[in-house]
């Protein structure tokens, strides 16, 4: 198998870096949902040695996440937890933070539930849910391009599609989850960052 490889990982990745680095700053374990290639892992974690990058995917995306760990060879990345959101196989760990880049808009509603449902009890109290991606709001599309993205998403599958930000973040709330800060971000996507209330 050849390695993976995301043109958009390389395009996004540096100003997603610029986002999270200051809010991972005192974060020691983050668990990465849907790691897809495996690039944005190598990325990320070269650049934050203090964080423990816990990769995470549905099985056949493991050989190719495996391929990068192995070439990067950063000692803080973690081979891949088979995690598929719908499932109750979730760790059983806590991490200070979740990340997850490009994931809800090709999960299914009832999957995007899921991923709520059960995200909090992997999180520290105090700890960071971020998540990366193209979001509606006030039921619109964003821009034109996210409007052409959807109906292509939903081409390739029809429960794909952009969620809206209300319905993700009613989700998150009813977790126990706190929005504090919503970021522009190029080419109309957004970071949503959550925090776990203490009890
Ligand atoms: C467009 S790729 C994004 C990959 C990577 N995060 C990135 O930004 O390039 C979507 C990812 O979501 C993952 N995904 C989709 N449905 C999932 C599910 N039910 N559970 C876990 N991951 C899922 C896919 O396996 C894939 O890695």
């Amino acid at each position: 198998m050849n390695k993976p490889f995301s043109e958009s990982c390389q395009q996004n990745r540096q100003p997603i870096l610029d986002v999270i680095q200051p809010l991972l700053k005192h974060s020691q374990t983050l668990l990465e949902i849907g790691s897809g290639t495996g690039q944005h892992a190598v990325y990320f974690s070269e650049d934050m040695p203090h964080l423990q990058w816990h990769t995470s995917d549905r099985s056949e995306y493991h050989q190719g996440i495996n391929l990068w760990l192995e070439e990067a060879n950063n000692p803080n990345i973690h081979p891949p937890i088979s995690l598929d959101v719908s499932k109750d196989t979730w760790p059983k760990q806590q991490f200070d933070a979740v990340f997850s880049a490009n994931t809800l808009h090709i999960m299914s509603q009832s999957n995007v539930s899921a991923f709520f449902k059960y995200v909090s009890s992997c999180m520290q109290e105090g700890g960071l849910l971020i998540v990366y991606g193209p979001f509606n709001y006030d039921k619109q599309y964003t821009s034109a391009s996210n409007a052409r993205f959807d109906t292509w998403l939903k081409s390739q599958n029809i429960n794909s599609g952009i969620k809206d930000f209300e319905w993700v973040n009613h989700l998150a709330h009813a977790t126990g989850l706190t929005l504090e800060k919503d970021y522009a971000m190029p080419a109309n996507n957004r970071i949503l960052y959550w925090k776990k209330k203490s009890a």
